[in-house]
């Protein structure tokens, strides 16, 4: 922490190392660069690359600042202890990574050697390890690791090291930009629903059904208010207290199903992986120059760099699929009558191609501060006939209960331990490990460990017989990661000074 605290001095030793990132000036300037025609969105996904693959070092604001004792919470981002106080990591909690393709680099982990590239998953040595407060690692009864607060821990020498907090392998990028048009839609039309709902007499039953999934039901009260007791699979698990237009959005990135948007996850990825703050976050009205985990750097990533983010992350190429051959025709078939297709539904419809970026964003309003429209076409993904996209993703974008037995032990979040949301399947033949911790090593382990809402779905692929498993399993397999993403950028990333001279940034 000191290092950083020193980089700010003029003159002081520190100032030897230089940041290794780079401002990118403000949005405004990129907008009109790309209204004029003088950058293209190459030019910015490039950028936005930058961003995702730049190690973070002290002088960009790495790391949180020293530890407040008057401070609230020392596991608060900003405030997070470090090992032996050395100052950059701890690994538990954040500070794990310096940057982001550390974690998101394998395109394939069927292939020997593994492929290797920009966006993709990571292996479990990349889990993010959230909140843990405490981890029994040497399986022990000893009243030390036995805080009054975890007392339902069953601390015993039993071969299970207990654990509170979230272990989350991380899945890839890839086909990002159709889920969040998808998720952006579904909220809209959950927001309109919500509207007829309010405007209805009382005792009226409006069904949540969008995109041909169904998230339950609003009931309209005597006082006009709204019943949301009904709504599945979308919201806080208890919604006491959320309004209603807070509940209904849908968000499809995380495990657990807690962002609406790839930049709001960003948000927390920057200062979860890296103690980064972005200005948007800790600085929303731009007064400039907020330091606010106190570690000497002020305005340490801007909002032209987490809108290029954003751009690099939506841009990413989908997944593919490979043709079916007669046994894996026929384990589709089956995935579809034991009823693996309920929740990974094979394809949903965008009504458009064109993904709307806003700054700021606004949760349940999509239109709201709109700087950008991005066309998924060239994502990779077939247009649907009806002016839309259809994304085979495999999902629904509603998060299920997935049983005791893969149930994460967390404290501090308000989403049930039992729920994740749908895993999408597209690229699933090269993404080992498997489920939200990676637990899974192969894809028949990952069938047989789902519980919850989906144990009869489970239940009915044991029952298969062998061959009928391999079929089914042998059709996962068609379902494969893009060739070689973001390689076309990768060469232009030597031009990153020019495309911002061209913005205006010198
Ligand atoms: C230490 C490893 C690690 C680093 C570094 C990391 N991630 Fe992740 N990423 C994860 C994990 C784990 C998840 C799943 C998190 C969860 O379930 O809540 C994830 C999920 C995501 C998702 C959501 C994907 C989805 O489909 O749900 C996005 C987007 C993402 N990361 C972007 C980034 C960006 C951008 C950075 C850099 C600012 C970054 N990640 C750095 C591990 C990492
Ligand atoms: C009730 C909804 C539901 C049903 C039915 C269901 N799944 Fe899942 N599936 C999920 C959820 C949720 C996850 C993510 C669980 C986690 O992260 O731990 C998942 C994860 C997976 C994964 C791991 C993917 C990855 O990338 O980690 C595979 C493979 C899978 N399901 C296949 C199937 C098959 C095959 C069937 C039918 C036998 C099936 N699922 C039935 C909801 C369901």
């Amino acid at each position: 922490m000191l290092a950083a605290v020193v980089a700010m001095v003029p003159g002081g030793d520190a100032l030897a190392d230089t940041p290794n990132h780079r401002g990118f000036g403000t949005l405004d300037a990129l907008v009109d660069a790309l209204d004029r025609g003088d950058v293209d969105l190459d030019d910015v996904r490039t950028l936005g690359l930058f961003v995702f693959t730049t190690p973070f070092n002290a002088q960009d604001g790495y790391g949180d600042g020293p530890l407040d004792p008057a401070e609230s919470d020392p596991v608060d981002l900003g405030q997070r202890p470090t090992l032996q106080g050395n100052g950059t990591l701890l690994r538990v909690n954040g500070l794990d990574a310096q940057s982001c393709n550390e974690c998101h680099s394998l395109v394939s982990h069927a292939t020997r050697p593994p492929t290797l590239g920009i966006a993709g998953v990571g292996p479990a040595v990349t889990n993010a390890i959230i909140l843990p407060s405490v981890i029994d690692v040497a399986d022990s009864t000893d009243p030390r690791v036995r805080p009054a607060n975890i007392g339902q821990l069953p601390l015993e020498r039993d071969g299970v090291a207990d654990f509170s907090g979230r272990f989350a392998n991380p899945p890839f990028l890839f086909g990002g930009g159709a889920i969040e048009l998808l998720a952006k839609e579904m909220t809209q039309d959950l927001q309109a629903l919500l509207r007829e709902a309010l405007s209805a007499s009382s005792g009226t039953v409006t069904p949540l059904v969008t995109h041909g999934v169904e998230f339950g039901e609003l009931v309209t009260m005597p006082d006009g208010g709204i019943d949301l007791s009904g709504v599945e699979g979308v919201g806080p698990e208890d919604p006491t207290g959320r309004t209603p237009e807070e509940v209904l959005v849908v968000r499809p990135f995380g495990r657990k199903g807690e962002n609406f948007s790839m930049r709001d996850f960003d948000r927390g990825a920057m200062r979860f992986h890296f103690g980064i703050e972005p200005v948007e976050v800790v600085d929303p009205t731009g007064t400039g120059r907020v330091d606010a985990d106190g570690d000497g750097v002020i305005d340490e990533i801007s909002v032209a760099n987490m809108s290029a983010l954003h751009v690099f992350d939506v841009t990413n190429p989908a997944p593919t699929q490979e043709e079916l051959d007669r046994d894996a025709a026929r384990g589709f078939e089956s995935f579809q009558e034991i009823g693996c297709a309920d929740c990974h539904v094979p394809v949903l419809n965008t009504r458009g191609s064109l993904l709307p970026l806003a700054h700021p964003e606004v949760a349940r309003d999509p239109t709201a501060n709109v700087y950008l429209k991005v066309d998924l076409l060239a994502t990779g993904l077939q247009p649907n006939g009806q002016g839309g996209l259809a994304v085979p993703l495999f999902a629904d974008l509603k998060r299920h209960d997935m049983g005791e037995e893969l149930a994460e032990t967390f404290e501090h979040g308000d989403l049930s331990n039992r729920e994740f949301t749908t895993a999408r399947l597209w690229g699933v033949a090269d993404t080992a490990p498997y489920l939200h911790d990676g637990r899974a090593l192969t894809l028949r382990r990952a069938i047989e460990l789902h519980g919850g809402e989906a144990q009869a779905a489970r239940d009915a692929f044991v029952a298969l017989g062998k061959r009928q498993q391999d079929r089914l399993i042998g059709f996962l397999k068609t379902l494969r990661t893009p060739t070689e993403p973001n390689e076309e950028l990768v060469d232009r990333v030597g031009s990153l000074e020019e495309i911002l001279y061209t913005i205006g940034v010198r």
